[in-house]
């Protein structure tokens, strides 16, 4: 398709020029400059760089896809902790990129307060992250990929403090049943079979972790550990997604050339996107909206939304519907992929020192 673009382009100038050979030579001279501009930019961030004394693979002084190559081979994570070996505790991993592995700055490189923010910027590797409105095109932040200090610093306020340890502790019992909904399947699955046939726990963790946030954010599991399969092909489009971004970060501004511009979206192109997700949420919220309408009242512990709604009175300058639905946003795609990560990683590397990966 880009081919294609070319092609086009060169026709039209090739026409409008009125002649092969002028046409040809505009078109050297095009490339030259852009090679020579590429070229250039590459000198001088090299020399210049702030970066230039930190030790690193030597394509990755130069150039992004170095990172783009070794992530869409799906195994960056293990290159990376060889690279350390290699390098040490900081390495440079792109021109602008520093890949550090000891805990010290996290404080300061997440800080979200403003002043530290103003230092520490979020960069474009965020931006991917947010939707793009189907029907109008707009793009659609959250508090995860907006990354304007001031607006995040301003949409964070009104719901910082749900997440503190204690905030959380108050929907754990929307935890508990759950955890119990996930011990009875294995159970079931394993000890039903005699332990034959195994099962994949990687996946039963991942419904496991999704109906955790859709039962503390909703007060609905969403249903996965009920149905025992990924029946709305939520989880399927979520992993697409995820390998989209790990792509796109590493050169942020591919998101404009792939995603987030009127092109693909008159010819309805679209990389994997949240955009199942936000669909999910409105679904809830409408839902949530209905019931609040109704007589009967419902006898529920609050959850994430009753939070927002909360939110909303208190900070009506900033929080409106769609800010609700980017709240509620954040939690899907900021809670289950990365919960059931890291108990997948827990539970592999148990097994692997009990038993080395024997059996
Ligand atoms: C083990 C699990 C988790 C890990 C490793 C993790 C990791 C992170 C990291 C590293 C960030 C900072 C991103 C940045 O600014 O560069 C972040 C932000 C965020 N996380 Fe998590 N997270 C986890 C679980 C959760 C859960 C369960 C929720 C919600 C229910 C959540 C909601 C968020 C939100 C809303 C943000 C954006 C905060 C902001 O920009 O102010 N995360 N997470
Ligand atoms: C969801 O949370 C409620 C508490 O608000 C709890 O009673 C219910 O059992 C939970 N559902 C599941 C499937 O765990």
């Amino acid at each position: 398709m880009t081919v294609r673009g070319l092609d086009d382009w060169t026709f039209m100038v090739s026409t409008s020029i009125n002649g092969i050979s002028v046409s040809l030579t505009a078109n050297l001279l095009v490339i030259a400059t852009l090679v020579l501009t590429l070229l250039g930019d590459f000198a001088v961030s090299h020399l210049l760089s702030p970066l230039r004394s930190i030790p690193g693979p030597f394509l990755a002084r130069y150039t992004n896809l170095y990172r783009l190559y070794h992530t869409t081979r799906g195994s960056f994570h293990l290159h990376i902790t060889r690279l350390h070996k290699t390098y040490g505790p900081d390495v440079r991993i792109g021109p602008n990129t520093v890949d550090i592995d000891y805990p010290e700055p996290i404080k300061v490189v997440f800080g979200t307060t403003t002043k530290q923010k103003a230092e520490w910027k979020k960069t474009g590797f965020y931006l991917s992250s947010s939707t793009r409105v189907k029907e109008t095109g707009e793009i659609m932040y959250n508090l995860f990929s907006q990354i304007d200090p001031e607006l995040h610093a301003k949409w964070k306020r009104p719901v910082a403090k749900y997440y503190s340890a204690a905030a959380v502790a108050r929907v754990e019992s929307k935890m508990d049943e759950v955890v119990d909904m996930l011990c009875q399947e294995l159970d079931k699955r394993v000890s039903g079979n005699n332990g034959q046939g195994g099962i994949d726990l990687g996946k039963w963790i991942v419904y496991y972790t999704w109906d955790v946030i859709g039962n503390v954010t909703f007060s609905q599991p969403l249903g996965y550990l009920r149905e025992g399969k990924d029946f709305d092909g939520t989880l399927l489009t979520a992993d697409k997604t995820l390998d989209y971004f790990a792509f796109i970060t590493s050169i942020p501004w591919l998101d404009y050339v792939f995603d987030k511009n009127r092109i693909m979206r008159i010819m309805r192109i679209a990389p994997p996107s949240f955009n199942h997700i936000v669909g999910l949420s409105v679904g809830h919220i409408m839902k949530r909206f209905q019931e609040d309408q109704s007589t009967e009242q419902k006898n529920r512990d609050a959850d994430y939304l009753d939070m927002f709604h909360e939110a909303r009175q208190k900070w009506p300058e900033v929080v409106d519907d769609a800010m609700v639905v980017r709240y509620t946003l954040s939690n899907m795609i900021a809670g289950a992929d990365t919960t059931s990560s890291i108990i997948k990683a827990a539970i592999y590397y148990s097994m692997m020192a009990e038993w080395g990966g024997k059996s």
